[in-house]
Order: structure tokens, then sequence, then C-alpha cells
């Protein structure tokens, strides 16, 4: 039997949740994927950390062409984050025949076009299932079991950390400064919240959701975005009396005239709406198709096992392909 080997570009937080899920699921993946699976080279410096996974030391390597030229390698697995290096090295992967996975929003919104017209021209496959919704199979089934419809509208609350920090704001009447504080403090934002409290991780979302449902790449740079930095108790409380909460909405329409209308923005959401009942860093992805009418998806849309959850998933589709 064919063993399907990965090279995984950093070993961080996504990338140990990876690990992990492999070796807790690994006879469930390789039965789904009808080979073996396993990760034989991971790019990483810190081979000290204690990540709570036994890696063998001869797996690390701190050179990216000992995975892109290594002929045994069938698929780049990049969990690094950030646009660079990722971006190279995805399209290093891909000029060397690897099918690439990627969870990273920030490259693939940066460089859509450039990652799928590269991809295509080496015919390999690149999947990003992760990268929108963490563990919410959101993109594979707008491409798979609903390519069927014209798509009309997606909003989408798909930034846990914001949605957290707006719960907490909401339901325990909480100011912006106190609930940052202790998302932070509980390991929900960042150090460097900028990305998430200022819609642009959001808008990297959307970049991604717009591309797949319409067909229509737009920079991230120039989806109108406003974060929540400006939501106030006063404001929440003014939603409140018209019966809505306040979410960060990733939103696109189709308008009648064939135009897309896109923006992220936080939105007074009527409490009868499905949305405004997405609580805490729990993501959700709102759709509606002309034939299926509204869907709507909801998990976890970040965290190790689920981001590891959805990465795996993509391995498993590649497996398939490449054993056809
Ligand atoms: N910072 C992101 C969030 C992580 O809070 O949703 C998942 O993309």
């Amino acid at each position: 039997m064919k063993t399907i080997k990965i090279g995984l570009l950093g070993l961080g937080n996504i990338g140990t949740g990876t690990y992990k899920t492999l070796e807790m699921n690994k006879a469930e993946i390789e039965k789904a994927a009808g080979t073996r699976v396993e990760i034989t080279r991971i790019l990483e410096k810190d081979i000290n950390r204690d990540r709570g996974i036994a890696v063998p030391v001869d797996k690390f390597t701190s050179d990216p062409d000992e995975i892109f030229k290594d002929p045994e390698i069938d698929i780049v697995i990049e969990l690094l984050g950030g646009i660079e290096p990722a971006s190279t090295f995805m399209l290093s992967a891909m000029e060397n025949g690897k099918h690439v996975v990627s969870a990273n929003k920030a490259a693939i919104a940066a460089n859509y076009d450039k990652l799928m017209e590269t991809a295509s021209r080496n015919n390999v496959i690149f999947r990003f299932e992760a990268s929108v919704g963490g563990g919410i199979p959101i993109l594979g089934t707008l491409t798979g079991p609903l390519c069927a419809n014209k798509f009309e509208e997606v909003m989408g609350i798909v930034n846990g950390t914001t949605n957290y920090i707006l719960t907490k704001m909401t339901v325990e009447g909480l100011d912006y400064d106190t609930v940052l504080k202790d998302a932070q403090a509980k390991g929900f934002a960042e150090a460097d919240p900028t990305a998430d409290v200022e819609g642009i991780d959001a808008a990297n979302k959307l970049s991604i959701l717009m591309a797949l449902m319409f067909d229509k790449y737009v920079s991230p740079d120039s989806i109108p975005t406003t974060g929540i930095t400006h939501i106030t108790k006063e404001s929440i409380e003014a939603a409140r009396s018209k019966d809505c909460t306040i979410k960060l909405i990733a939103h696109a329409r189709k308008l009648e005239n064939g135009d897309i209308d896109y923006k992220v923005a936080p939105m007074e959401i009527a409490n009868d709406h499905p949305l405004a009942s997405i609580n805490n860093e729990f993501n959700a992805v709102f759709v509606t198709g002309n034939a299926v009418g509204d869907v709507m998806f909801y998990g976890k849309g970040a965290g190790p096992l689920p981001t590891g959850s959805a990465v795996l998933g993509d391995v498993i589709e590649i497996s398939k392909a490449i054993l056809k």
C-alpha cells in the first residue's frame, strides 16, 4: 500500500493540533484516504518546545528545500501563518509538484489568483478548508454539494475573538477594554489583537468566500472594513432596545445588476435571525443560494483540533485524488 507522505511547514499551535489529530484519528483518516498517511518532515526551528506530542527529532528540518525537493513528499501542509514567507513557500511547493493544504487566510486572500494559477499550471491540488471557519466544513460544501446554486448572499460571523468580545459585552454588560483584557488572559485573543478587532481577519475570510461563491476575487485591502473597537455599552444597549444584537458580519450580496456589494462591519442583527444567537468564540456562516435557499454552518472557527480536523479533511481528499 502506498504511503502518502506529508511535509509540514510550522509546528506552532495549529501544526501541533494537526499532528495530534492525525495521531488521535489515524485509523479513521487512513480508512477514509484509502492509504497510509504520514507526516515525514517538519519545517520548524524550535525543536525542543514541549508540545505534548512525541515527534522524532529526525523529522525536523530548518531548510524548506528539504521538503520541496524531496521526491517522496506528496503533500505540503502550510501552517506558518502570515503572508510571507508562507506565500512564497506555497508557490515553491506547487512549482515542485507538491499538492498544498493551507489554513492561512491572510496569505491565501493576499495572493489568491497567483496561488490558484500556480496550482493549475503545475497540475497540483490546492485546498484551504481551514482558512475560513476553522473546523466548519464550509468551503468544500460551497464548491461541492452546493455548487449547483447561484449564490445570492453570505453573512458570516467568521472571527471568534470579536464574537467572544461582543458576546461578553452583550451578556455581561462589560465594556470593550475589560472584555479584551479578559479574552487575552484566557488565550482567546492574541497579545496583538489588531487583525481581529479591526476586522482584517474577517476581511481575509470574506475575500476567500467571495472568490469561491461569486467567482470574484477582491483583495482584502479593497473590502470596506470596520472593526469593533468603537463599540460601546451604549451601542449594545441601543441595539438591544430595537430587539437586535451587534455582531461583526462579513457580508457580500449579489445585486440585480450582477455587481457584488461587500463589507465587513458590526451590524445590528434582529434577535430572531439565526446569527444573533451565535455566541462566544463560535463562528457561523449564513448562505443563500437560488436553489437551496438559506443554509447556515455553525461550529468552532479556530483552535488546534478543529483546524486540524479541516486540514486533515483536505489531506484525505487529496490522497483520494492521488490514488485514482
Ligand atoms: N484569530 C482568529 C479568530 C483565528 O479569532 O477567529 C481563526 O482564524
